[in-house]
């Protein structure tokens, strides 16, 4: 997976994806990631890339030009068209599902914008996919576009140590991660849950499976709506409903 964020603050994509597992990845040759700088792609003699909105307004617009100049560049030199991901406030709100979909993609162009945004008729022509991490907004693009790219390159094989851990974490199945224990068995009078020092794996299986069920129940009841379980686990969700219903009456 190659990654290309542009973007006038590139410093701070490489600066914070550098570090901890994403750096470690780069590092191994798993992922690439590049952030290419739109102020170089600018014909203003200053090195401007922005101005002011047409009809008036406050703040300023990044123009076209150097936009799409940038990803033309970038194009010609890595020989394909990948697709341009704008992390934009106004686009769909990014989740697994989607992570999942885009790690399937061999380059993604994360388009960073700035100011009070950039100019429509660069978003036209080369956007793909408007992204957006949550119903706030921040100040540039450039969050998103990491926020995006941590979550996934934990899906691209040989990113994570165990190839089972990605799959395993919260919302495999649309379901929330079970509660996890290390030593010591008993701190402050909170003990590990019994099963879990059985060594029975069969058993520890399904009390996760339970937890799961239970905690998406209580915490994120929204993602049950397409949660992958099986009839024992759809009877147990049942049961939970039922014991709700029962203490709200009571
Ligand atoms: N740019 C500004 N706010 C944003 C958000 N919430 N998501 C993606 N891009 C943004």
């Amino acid at each position: 997976m190659n990654y290309y964020v542009m973007t006038l603050f590139p410093e701070m994509v490489t600066d914070g994806l550098n570090t901890s597992i994403i750096g470690r990845a780069a590092a191994k040759g798993v992922i690439s990631f590049e952030a290419v700088n739109i102020r170089d792609y600018t014909k203003e003699k200053h090195g401007h890339v922005d101005d002011a909105p047409y009809g008036g307004g406050a703040g300023m617009v990044m123009q076209a030009e150097p936009v799409c100049d940038c990803y033309e560049d970038l194009c010609r030199r890595i020989g394909s068209r990948p697709r341009v991901l704008y992390m934009t406030p106004q686009g769909r709100v990014f989740n697994q599902k989607i992570a999942q979909e885009l790690a399937k993609e061999e380059n993604l162009v994360f388009l960073c914008g700035h100011y009070e945004g950039i100019d429509e008729r660069a978003l036209e022509l080369i956007v793909t996919d408007n992204l957006s991490i949550g119903d706030y907004v921040l100040t540039g693009g450039e969050l998103p576009a990491m926020v995006m790219i941590d979550c996934i390159s934990r899906l691209v094989p040989g990113v994570l140590n165990n190839d089972m851990s990605a799959e395993e974490e919260s919302f495999h199945d649309n379901l929330l991660e079970y509660p996890q224990y290390t030593r010591p068995e008993d701190y402050r009078g909170l003990k590990v849950p019994e099963v879990l020092l059985s060594g029975h794996h069969k058993n520890i299986y399904e009390w996760r499976r339970r937890q799961s069920i239970r905690r998406t129940f209580e915490r994120r009841p929204d993602l049950l709506e397409e949660a992958v379980l099986d009839k024992k686990e759809k009877q147990f969700l049942e049961q939970l409903k039922k014991e709700k219903e029962q203490g709200e009456t009571e």
